[in-house]
């Protein structure tokens, strides 16, 4: 990709059957992101949100269009291949952490290493590297149930960068936390975009959230129907500050 995108969709369309009826969940979306953003998505419950995520992520495939990450051509892997893609470079962040309970903080962030081949030695040096990197090299030994939830988020995302991937998508990564936690968090993804220009891509309800985006899209039946403005963007910022619950009319 000549033009600097790390994520390109390009008219992407998914139905999925409820019997025998479809059900379009992402209708021809079309949407570009630059390396080192963070891109909100916003929108009601049903408008796609989580469909568009997991075609980005390789989860599940389109039925027409095209997902472009890092140059390639999601279309192009066969199923090893699409494996391998969600392993190297994609890092999910979900609202419930989904660490391995019976994992302390360090061999939670070692298993995408591990499953990547990367050796022991390597895995140990980059896992504590990047809890370093979160704030949490004085937790490297907890277990998620030693832990608040957002040293778990923190340590979800050491986990979605263990292997270097560009892309971290978030499916309302903010859900679960208080408000100083979730802008926290916030803190951290606009530190890892500007020192390591990673990217992410993140589906969200939450003002805190929207506030700290470079770009935000509002969703709606399966397309994107608009652009949030700079306005929609400040107004986030000011209505996070007293009610994260109240979003005044920012999806629509
Ligand atoms: N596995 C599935 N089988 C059938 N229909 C599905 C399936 N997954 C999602 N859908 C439907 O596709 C549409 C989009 O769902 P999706 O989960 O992407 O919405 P969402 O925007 O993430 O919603 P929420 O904010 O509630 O998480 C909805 O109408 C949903 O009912
Ligand atoms: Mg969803």
């Amino acid at each position: 990709m000549s033009d600097g995108s790390v994520l390109q969709a390009v008219q992407i369309e998914k139905k999925y059957r409820r019997g025998k009826i479809p059900v379009p969940a992402v209708n021809g979306v079309d949407f570009r992101v630059e390396r080192g953003e963070v891109v909100g998505i916003v929108g009601p419950s049903g408008s796609g949100k989580t469909t568009l995520l997991n075609l980005i992520g390789g989860l599940d495939r389109p039925d027409n269009g095209k997902v472009i990450v890092d140059g390639k051509d999601l279309a192009q892997f066969n199923d090893d291949q699409l494996a391998d893609y969600r392993l190297k470079k994609i890092g999910f962040i979900f609202q419930f952490y989904n660490l391995m309970s019976s994992l302390t903080a360090i061999e939670n962030v070692e298993l995408p290493m591990n499953l990547a081949k990367v050796p022991k030695t390597e895995q140990e040096r980059r896992a504590y590297e990047l809890l370093q990197t979160v704030g949490l090299e004085g937790r490297v030994d907890h277990y998620p149930d030693q832990m608040s939830g957002g040293e778990q988020q923190r340590v979800a995302v050491a986990r979605a960068l263990a292997n270097n991937a560009p892309v971290i998508l978030g499916d309302e990564p903010t859900g679960d936390l208080d408000s100083k936690s979730a802008e926290s968090l916030m803190e951290l993804i606009k530190k890892l975009c500007t020192e390591k220009q990673v990217t992410f891509v993140l589906v969200t309800h939450d003002p805190i959230v929207v506030a700290q985006c470079n770009r935000a899209y509002s969703m709606r039946d399966g397309r994107i129907i608009h652009e949030l403005s700079k306005e929609q963007l400040d107004a986030a910022k000011l209505s996070g500050s007293y009610d994260r619950t109240a979003m005044n009319g920012i999806y629509t």
